[in-house]
Parts: structure tokens; sequence; C-alpha cells
């Protein structure tokens, strides 16, 4: 009798254990796909290195921050303002450099976007309030390289507690135009 129960309890563990690595799977899959792929760069450019240590400003590379809707990425033309002669003694520098010989725009991404019915503009924000960058951007100046996905994650509850907080529009005309 006990000959005929090991090996059923040793199957049903064996399928214990399937059923659960395949709900591991799965739930790998739903993490990914919620927090989204990971966002590509041309350079592993280095936050720290030109804010802090070289003390660039951040609208050096981030034009219309102050002035306009989005702040906008630099490309090949504002880093070739020093990386058309070697900097420093890093290979990734030195990738730039070649890059940059060689022609490649250098195209940056976003690591996030709104939908397009939202309204939102960093004239506002930042030319106008003076809010801190970290507020909606978390501590990306601090980097040493870009990451892959947003820090901070943006959404109508952060734009809406802050608006709440600082007297400012709840209306929906004033986000959704
Ligand atoms: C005002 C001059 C200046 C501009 C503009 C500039 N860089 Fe640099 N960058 C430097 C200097 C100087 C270094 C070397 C610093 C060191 O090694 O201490 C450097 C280093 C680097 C490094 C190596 C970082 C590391 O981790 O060692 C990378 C990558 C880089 N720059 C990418 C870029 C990219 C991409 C742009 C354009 C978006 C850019 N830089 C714009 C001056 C500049
Ligand atoms: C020398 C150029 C340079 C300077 C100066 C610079 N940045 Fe950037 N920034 C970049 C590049 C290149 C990227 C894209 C790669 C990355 O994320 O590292 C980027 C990406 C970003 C992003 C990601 C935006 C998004 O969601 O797609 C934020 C936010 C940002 N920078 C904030 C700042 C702040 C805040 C400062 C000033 C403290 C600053 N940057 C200074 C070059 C620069
Ligand atoms: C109140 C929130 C808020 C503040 C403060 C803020 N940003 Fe942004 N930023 C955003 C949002 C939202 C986006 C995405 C906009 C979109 O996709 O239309 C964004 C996008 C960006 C991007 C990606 C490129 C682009 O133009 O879309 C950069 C770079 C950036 N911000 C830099 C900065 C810098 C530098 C500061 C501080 C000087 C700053 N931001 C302050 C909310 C903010
Ligand atoms: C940390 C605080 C803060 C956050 C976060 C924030 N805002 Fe604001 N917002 C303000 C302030 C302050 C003003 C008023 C600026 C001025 O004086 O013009 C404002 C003004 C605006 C206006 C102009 C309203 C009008 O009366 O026409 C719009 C639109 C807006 N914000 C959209 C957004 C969106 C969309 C988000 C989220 C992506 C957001 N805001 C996140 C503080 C914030
Ligand atoms: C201060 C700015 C702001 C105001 C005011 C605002 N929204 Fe939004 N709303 C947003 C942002 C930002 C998103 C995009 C969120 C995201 O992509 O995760 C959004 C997304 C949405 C969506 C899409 C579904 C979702 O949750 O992403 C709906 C529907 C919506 N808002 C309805 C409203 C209604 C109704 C009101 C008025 C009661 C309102 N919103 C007021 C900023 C705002």
């Amino acid at each position: 009798m006990n000959r005929g129960r090991i090996p059923s309890s040793r199957r049903l563990r064996f399928l214990i254990l399937l059923a659960s690595m395949v709900l591991l799977a799965v739930l790998a899959v739903l993490v990914t796909v919620r927090r989204g792929p990971a966002v590509p760069q041309p350079i592993a450019f280095n936050h720290l290195k030109h804010t802090s240590d070289l003390g660039l400003a951040c609208d050096f590379c981030h034009k219309y921050v102050r002035t306009g809707a989005h702040a906008g990425l630099p490309d090949a033309g504002t880093c070739s303002m020093c990386h058309r002669a070697p900097q420093g003694d890093s290979a990734e520098a030195a990738r730039v450099t070649e890059l940059l010989e060689a022609g490649d725009p250098l195209r940056f991404n976003k690591l996030f976007r709104l939908p397009d019915h939202v309204f939102y503009t960093h004239r506002r924000h930042v030319g106008i309030a003076e809010l801190e960058c970290a507020i909606c951007h978390g501590q990306i100046a601090e980097t040493e390289r870009p990451p892959a996905r947003a820090l901070v994650r943006v959404s109508m509850d952060s734009c809406m507690d802050c608006h709440r907080e600082r007297g400012q529009t709840l209306d929906c005309n004033a986000c959704h135009r």
C-alpha cells in the first residue's frame, strides 16, 4: 500500500512545483509589461559628471525647459562642443568622439511620454513656478548612467496632489484639451 502512495505524492509535489514555476513566469511577464520596456540610449551618458563635476546647468542641454512645453534632449551638436576633441580617458568618452566623427546624430530617447490628451508645459512649472526638477523626475541629475526607466512615475494623481496642495487648477479641461 505504502509503495503505491509514494509515487503519487511525488507526482503531486512535482505538479505543485510546476504550477508555481508557471505562476512565477506569468508574474514576471506582467511586471515587465506594467513597467514598460527598458529605454535604450546611444551613449552611457553620465549626469553626475556633467552637472556636479563640470557644473553645467540643466538648460545647457535641456534648452527649452524654462520657455517651452518640452524641455528637449541634447544631440550631436551639443555634445560636439566639447567631445569633438577627446575628453578624459574613459572608454565611453572616447566612443562619443568616435561616433561624432562618424556623423552619428546621437539620438537620445525620452523615458516617458504623457498621453496626447494631456496638456503639460515646462514653462509654467519651471520658468514661472520655479519647481525643482527632482519633484517630477527624481534624482536623475545624480545618475552615472542612463536609467532604464523614469525614476518617478508621473500620473494624474501626482499632478492633482500638487495642484490641490498649492491651490492650482483641478479643472479637467485645463489638463485635457
Ligand atoms: C562643456 C563640455 C562638455 C559637454 C557639452 C559634454 N561633455 Fe561629456 N565630458 C566632458 C568632459 C570634460 C569629460 C571628462 C570628465 C572626466 O573624465 O573627468 C566628459 C565625459 C563624458 C563621458 C564619460 C563619462 C564617464 O563616466 O567617465 C561621457 C560618456 C560623455 N562625456 C558623454 C557626453 C554626451 C553624450 C554629451 C552630449 C549630450 C556630452 N558628454 C557633453 C565635457 C563635456
Ligand atoms: C551635458 C548635457 C546634459 C546636462 C547638463 C543635463 N542633462 Fe539631463 N539628459 C542628458 C541626456 C544625454 C539625457 C538622456 C540620457 C540619460 O537619461 O542619461 C538626459 C535625460 C534627462 C532626463 C530624462 C527625461 C525623460 O524623462 O526622458 C531628465 C529628467 C534630465 N535629463 C534632467 C536633467 C537635470 C535636472 C539636469 C540639471 C541638474 C540635467 N538633466 C542636465 C543630458 C544632459
Ligand atoms: C511638474 C512636473 C515637472 C517638473 C517640475 C519638471 N518636469 Fe520635466 N517632464 C515632466 C513631464 C510630465 C514630462 C513628459 C512630458 C511629455 O511627454 O509631454 C517631462 C519631460 C522632460 C524631459 C524629456 C524631454 C521632453 O522635453 O519631453 C526632460 C529632458 C525634462 N523633462 C527635464 C526637466 C528638467 C531639467 C527640469 C527642471 C529644470 C524638469 N524637467 C522639471 C514633468 C516635470
Ligand atoms: C509640484 C507641483 C506641481 C505638479 C506635480 C504639477 N503641477 Fe501643474 N502647476 C503647478 C503650479 C504651481 C502651477 C501654476 C504656475 C503658474 O503660476 O503659472 C501649475 C499650472 C498648471 C497648468 C496651467 C493651469 C491654468 O490655469 O491654465 C496646467 C495645465 C498644469 N499645471 C498641468 C499639470 C500637469 C498635466 C501635471 C502632471 C503631469 C502637473 N501640472 C503637475 C504645480 C504643479
Ligand atoms: C492637473 C492635471 C490634470 C487634471 C486637472 C485632470 N487630469 Fe486627467 N489625467 C492627467 C494626466 C497626467 C493623465 C495621464 C496619466 C497617465 O498616463 O498615467 C490623465 C489621465 C486621465 C484619464 C485616462 C485614464 C487614466 O487614468 O490614465 C482620464 C479618463 C482622465 N484623466 C479624466 C479626468 C477628469 C474627468 C478630470 C476632471 C475631474 C481630470 N482628468 C483632471 C492630468 C490631469
